[in-house]
């Protein structure tokens, strides 16, 4: 989002929308990454219910994980 919209509850808004479509479809989670140098964005998400994930009943972290195929320009 460029920086001036920033604040104004949009991502939340968005996200409130992305949720309500995925129930209305059937999923059962939304899953997303997010670096962890960018505490902005995760605060967004941890407050709207985001976490560690669930495996085997307990709670899990998942790791992110990437494989390059091409070198870096
Ligand atoms: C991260 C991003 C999508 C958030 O969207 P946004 O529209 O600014 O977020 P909202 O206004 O809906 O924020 C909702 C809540 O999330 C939290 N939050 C959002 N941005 C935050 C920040 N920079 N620092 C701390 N908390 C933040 C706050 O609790 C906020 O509520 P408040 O403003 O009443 O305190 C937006 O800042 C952005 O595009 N950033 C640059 C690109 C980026 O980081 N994308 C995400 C990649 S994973």
């Amino acid at each position: 989002m460029l920086a001036p919209w920033r604040r104004r509850g949009v991502g939340r808004r968005l996200l409130g929308a992305v949720a309500a479509e995925a129930r209305r479809r059937g999923h059962c989670k939304l899953t997303l990454e997010v670096r962890d140098d960018n505490p902005g964005a995760a605060a967004l998400y941890r407050g709207l219910g985001f976490g560690a994930g669930e495996g085997d009943g307990r709670a899990v972290q998942y790791l992110f994980m990437e494989k390059r195929l091409v070198s870096s320009p």
